[in-house]
């Protein structure tokens, strides 16, 4: 067995790490942590910590850790058959299967799942399947994509440019020409503190129409967003949100599509994101949730009325020159099945939105009235607490003074893990669906004691 401190240093010199300062994680100075298990909501590590895991990885473990049905499922696919192509035709029992049931859980008007392996490379597939759609249909120059502020949706080239934060950016020459963004739904950062819910609701679709009229209908193929901003802040739209923007889109002849890859299969409380707010896809984005990240796998889903153009498309050009290796890939698929019976036969979806609106109530109990705290805010099994320096002025802190990843870092101390996001002050929590109403109340007590911890010696 390798000591600790052989792996460490192995981690060091070797493995480059996701989202990590790379400097100070090959000196040695960042925090590291080395996950060796998990059952339920908990994680443990080589040092015999015992975590509650309120972010469920990167909010994906939705059934929580150590499902033996899943792992058994990828066990007999792998015995069976590991692996065999989708392409000119191919499937196996379980992607044909999965298929069925991601279309028996999405709205109506959908089509046809195309499954990559994770939500960045599923946005790829929409945007090129949104160009050829139009291309299929005569528009050439009907191609860029409106995507918005503090959204997230990959770290790709189209997707980084897709995502709205700055340093998915910043250094890589992103975003690319093609992409425009617009006004995130986000009402604590409203422009004037005065504006009502429903004034910055209008607020947002000026800005939608204003940067149409600017570029002109004709050359804007689609507009993405995720139900709830995710990454950029946890924050759930103004009422009458997608409403609005719907019918912007519809009036332009401009494509939706719905990133769901935080959203889809009952973190919201409702099997799809779509279903909670009334939006009508043409395109829907899954990944995490489809199998509880227990085996990589996302889909585009596809409405019907692309998935005609699509078909003529190949009528007219022949196969469509789309396709990965590992798409639909049987383990991935076989884990999807399980993953989805396990979700419903455990009553997960409506678990996450009684316990998750139990979450979000006592977390605003606890911490409500904090000096420090702008909002609590939430939507089925999502929570996000945005620390602010004055809240009457809603003047935010300093971000070199990295209240957040200092809250976190306190917070993962007293065992629960946050996650600080990456833009703003803001402590984001999305625990796997399954979790009990006991566990909520220890997220919230561990939470006021590490925001005591590091608030009250704030300026
Ligand atoms: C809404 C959304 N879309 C897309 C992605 C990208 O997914 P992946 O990291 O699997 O590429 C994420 C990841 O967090 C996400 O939250």
């Amino acid at each position: 067995m390798l000591t600790n401190d052989q792996l460490d240093r192995w981690d060091r010199d070797t493995f480059f790490h996701p989202s990590t300062h790379l400097a100070q994680h090959a000196r040695g100075e960042s925090p590291s942590r080395i996950v060796t298990g998990g059952s339920g909501v908990y994680i443990e590590d080589r040092n015999g910590n015992r975590l509650l895991d309120a972010f469920a990885g990167l909010y994906c473990v939705n059934v929580g850790y150590g499902r033996t049905e899943i792992a058994d499922a990828i066990a007999e696919q792998a015995k069976e058959l590991a692996y065999y192509h989708a392409y000119v035709g191919h499937g196996t029992e379980a992607s044909i299967t999965l298929a069925k049931m991601v279309l028996d859980r999405a709205p109506k008007s959908m089509s046809k799942v195309y499954f990559g392996l994770g939500g960045s490379d599923a946005n790829e597939t929409n945007i090129k399947l949104v160009w050829y759609y139009n291309n299929i249909l005569n528009r050439p120059e009907k191609k860029k994509i409106i995507s918005r502020w503090r959204g997230y949706h990959g770290s790709g080239l189209m997707t980084g440019s897709l995502t709205g934060l700055a340093s998915f950016h910043a250094k890589f020459d992103l975003p690319l020409p093609y992409v425009l963004h617009t006004e995130a739904p986000y009402y604590l950062r409203r422009p004037r503190l005065e504006m009502s819910e429903a004034e910055f609701v209008a607020h947002c679709v000026e800005e939608l129409e204003a940067l149409i009229a600017r570029e002109g209908a004709d050359t804007i193929a689609a507009f993405i967003g995720e139900p709830v901003l995710g990454t950029g802040g946890i924050v759930p739209p103004p009422e009458g949100y997608w409403e609005a923007i719907q019918a912007v889109l519809a009036k332009n002849d401009i494509l939706l599509i719905v990133d769901e890859v935080v959203t889809g299969y009952g973190r919201l409380g409702t099997m799809m994101g779509s279903d909670h707010y009334g939006i009508t896809p043409d395109i829907i984005t899954i990944a995490k949730g489809l199998t509880s990240a227990y085996a990589p796998l996302s889909g585009s889903i596809v409405g019907e009325k692309m998935w005609k153009v699509l078909e003529q498309g190949t009528d007219e050009n022949g196969p469509i020159g789309h396709g990965w290796t590992y798409s639909a890939h049987p383990i991935g698929a076989a884990a999807g099945v399980a993953n989805l019976k396990l979700i419903d036969t455990l009553g997960l979806v409506e678990n996450a939105g009684t316990v998750g609106a139990y979450l979000v109530a006592q977390m605003k109990e606890a911490l409500g009235d904090h000096p420090h705290v702008g909002e609590i805010r939430g939507e089925g099994m999502l929570c996000g607490i945005e620390f602010v320096k004055d809240r009457d002025s809603l003047t935010f802190f300093d971000p070199g003074e990295k209240v957040g990843p200092r809250i976190a870092t306190e917070l993962a101390k007293k065992g629960v893990i946050g996650r600080a996001m990456p833009q703003g002050d803001i402590l984001g929590f999305a625990p796997p669906l399954c979790l009990t109403r006991q566990e909520a109340d220890i997220v919230v007590d561990r939470t006021a004691a590490a925001v005591r911890a590091v608030l009250e010696t704030a300026s």
